[in-house]
């Protein structure tokens, strides 16, 4: 099972970066998680450049990565209670063309921090909601990391047991997310 995970922060020394690897570390046998490295190099999003034979690189490099992974895993921070531009400007390039597009029918969860009291809980209602209008199966759950500078030790572990059973259970979801949970969450 591959999980690509995309933190929404280009930030260095991100938490939400931070996070995704510490779910690196926490994955059941046979499942590993692999970072998209690619986000900067996403070009903006032009609808001049949408037929195929003009898909800029960055956009293919998103788009395969995505296409490769059985389960999607985005962290996004909180900007201005909502999710970062260049993290919509990658969403949008991946959710096109609708039905045949990478997102469409894929496995998705959202985790989120940010060093205030809240852990982004604003922006990752935004992205399930972005994630549900490109036609993600998307976890009806969220994961909000809050006050994320004290909850990582010098080597980036978790370092509060709760947090890394939550994070876990949020996992584990997404592992076994299927249709029948989509179903559920869309008629709630
Ligand atoms: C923020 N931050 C922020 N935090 C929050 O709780 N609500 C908000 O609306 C915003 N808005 C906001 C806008 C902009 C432009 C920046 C740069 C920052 C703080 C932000 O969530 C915090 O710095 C996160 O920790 C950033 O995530 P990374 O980079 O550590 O992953």
């Amino acid at each position: 099972m591959r999980i690509l995970g995309i933190s929404g922060s280009l930030r260095r020394d991100s938490h939400n970066t931070m996070l995704l690897r510490a779910v690196a570390d926490m994955l059941p046998p046979g499942a590993r998680l692999e970072l998209f490295s690619g986000l900067r190099a996403v070009e903006p999003f032009d609808e001049d450049d949408e037929p195929t034979a003009r898909v800029p690189a960055g956009v293919h490099a998103l788009r395969s990565a995505i296409s490769e992974s059985d389960r999607l895993l985005i962290a996004t921070p909180e900007y201005n209670s909502s999710i970062p531009g260049q993290l919509k400007n990658a969403l949008d390039w991946a959710s096109r063309p609708r039905a045949t597009s990478v997102l469409y029918d894929k496995p998705v969860a959202v985790i989120g921090a940010s060093t205030g009291l809240f852990g982004a809980v604003w922006a990752q209602a935004e992205l399930r909601k972005v994630l549900q209008s490109s036609g993600a199966r998307v976890l009806d759950r969220e994961l909000p990391l809050m006050q994320a500078v004290g909850q990582f030790d010098e080597l980036g572990r978790l370092v509060d047991p709760d947090v890394r059973a939550q994070l876990s259970e949020h996992v584990d979801a997404l592992l076994g997310l299927d249709h029948a949970t989509v179903a559920a969450s869309a008629a709630a």
